[in-house]
């Protein structure tokens, strides 16, 4: 019987998205059952296409990537182009992508991928929630079957998209109220920690020196990555917000975390996607999430370095 993890994984590439697709796929704690895309860094045609794009540089054409919803449920579409550029993986050069694309909507490859499962598949969405969402609540029943969700979201701390919330967050406030509503057990992942994981030269040096297509591509999407968080934000080396979702998966004691409620803000003027964390226990609501404060700087890059190895 395998022990690996299975999951889907709900993207929106995104640099750091495409750094989470390749550490699932070569991750052996992982199975990787599916890669679903969503609108968030930028449209959804964009982000599909930027999904065929890096599963076409490494390799991947065992494993359906299905396009999902082209905008969030209730909010008008936001964009991080700021971040993520024109296409929304700039920086590489990438050639015409040859893996297909799954003919079926990503709501339901995620609805019929759960309602056969055994109750052991984890989600892991790292855009904004809307396919998850729509899921739930195109099919009620999967919320049984899901085991965990761990995604890239939210902050107890500052916002990045605002002074209040995080992208994924704020692009879809009302999937993520429906998902952190929905009794699932959730681990979020939000800025707090993925802030610690920068990809510093030392570690971009580490990639670079595999020499392969897969960490030319790799070392392209930091490098462009770097330089819009710095002029964006001011990082001296980019945060590598995605993988870090799969990282709890495939090691949960890479990271602290915290059993907490956690609500989301969709109606306030200045705080709309916020994640409203009750770090100290003042909320009645029962916690719901287990939020994520200190990651393992050297075995998260450790991990990801052996995955990033297993690519020739
Ligand atoms: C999140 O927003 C996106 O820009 C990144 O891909 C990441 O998922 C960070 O706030
Ligand atoms: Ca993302």
């Amino acid at each position: 019987m395998s022990t690996k993890h299975k999951i889907i994984l709900d993207v929106d590439p995104g640099h750091d998205d495409a750094m989470a697709i390749l550490l699932a796929y070569k991750s052996p704690a992982i199975d990787l059952l599916a890669i679903t895309t969503v609108a968030g860094n930028q449209t959804l045609e964009k982000t599909t296409l930027n999904t065929r794009r890096v599963c076409t540089v490494a390799g991947i054409t065992d494993v359906p990537i299905a396009a999902g919803c082209d905008r969030p449920l209730v909010r008008p579409q936001t964009i991080a182009d700021d971040i993520h550029g024109e296409s929304g993986l700039d920086g590489p050069r990438f050639p015409e992508p040859t893996v297909p694309l799954d003919p079926r909507h990503a709501v339901d490859l995620i609805i019929e991928l759960l309602m056969k499962s055994d109750g052991d598949i984890t989600l892991v969405p790292t855009g904004p929630l809307t396919n998850i969402a729509m899921a739930m609540r195109q099919e009620p029943r999967i919320i049984q079957k899901i085991k965990h969700i761990s995604l890239m979201g939210g902050a107890y701390g500052f916002g990045n998209v605002t002074p209040s919330a995080e992208f994924n967050i704020y692009a879809d406030a009302e999937a993520a109220r429906i998902v952190f509503e929905s009794g699932v057990p959730i681990t979020m992942v939000g800025l707090d920690l993925t802030h610690q994981a920068v990809a510093t030269p030392e570690v971009v040096e580490r990639i670079r020196a595999l020499n392969t297509p897969v960490s030319e591509m790799s070392v392209a999407l930091l490098q462009f990555f770097a330089s819009t968080y710095k002029k964006r934000q001011g990082f001296d080396a980019p945060p590598v917000h995605d993988p870090c979702a799969v990282a709890w998966v495939i090691d949960p004691a890479i990271m602290q975390t915290k059993h907490v409620r956690v609500d989301i803000e969709i109606h306030a003027e200045f705080s709309y996607g916020r994640t409203v964390c009750d770090l100290f226990g003042d909320s009645p609501r029962p916690a719901n999430a287990l939020v994520a404060t200190k990651l393992d700087f050297g075995r998260f890059w450790g991990i990801m370095l052996d995955a990033l190895k297993q690519y020739k």
